[in-house]
């Protein structure tokens, strides 16, 4: 059975190596993400990493973060990050699970809406859930080879 709960540091390799899969080929250093989750994000309450669980093993993970707005009533826009199954258990389920944790999570906090940016072969995956192409993304890339 499959279950996603949220991340204690001892996820935190696990999930980094599923991350990792989104930029294959590319070289990936964990080091400092334990300390990153334990310093950053387990602390805050703006901050949440999930992982999805199948007997014990860490399969799948998802990351949201709260943004208090001044704009839209002093609003809160929760981004959704980094939604990543195994490739090796895929199609069970697990993907659904942590986006819908995650909408759950984002109407909980009362947010207004979910904003994620996605690979273009992605967005049919999303629009079931009721994501909608909105926007044009921009970037400006400050350091190269930002991997997982
Ligand atoms: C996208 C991803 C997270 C889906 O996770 P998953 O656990 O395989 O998905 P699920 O088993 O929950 O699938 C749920 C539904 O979405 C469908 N689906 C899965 N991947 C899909 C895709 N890439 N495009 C369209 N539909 C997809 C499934 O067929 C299933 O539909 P059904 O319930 O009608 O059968 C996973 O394939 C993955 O990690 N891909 C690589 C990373 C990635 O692209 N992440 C998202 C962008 S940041």
């Amino acid at each position: 059975m499959i279950e996603v709960r949220e991340a204690e540091s001892d996820d935190i390799e696990a999930a980094c190596r599923i991350v990792g899969q989104l930029s294959p080929g590319q070289p990936h250093d964990y080091r400092d993400a334990v300390e990153k989750f334990e310093r950053h994000i387990r602390p805050s309450p703006d901050y949440y990493l999930w992982v999805a669980v199948e007997d014990g093993v860490v399969i799948g993970t998802a990351m949201m973060h709260l943004q208090h707005k001044l704009s839209y009533r002093c609003g809160t826009a929760a981004h959704l990050e980094d939604v990543v199954v195994d490739a090796s258990a895929r199609g069970r389920g697990a993907g659904r699970m942590l986006v819908q944790t995650a909408i759950d999570t984002a109407r909980r906090h009362g947010c207004y809406k979910i904003m994620l940016t996605c690979f273009e072969k992605t967005t049919r995956y999303y629009e079931p859930f009721g994501f909608e192409r909105h926007d044009i993304g921009m970037r400006m890339t400050l350091k190269e080879a930002l991997y997982a």
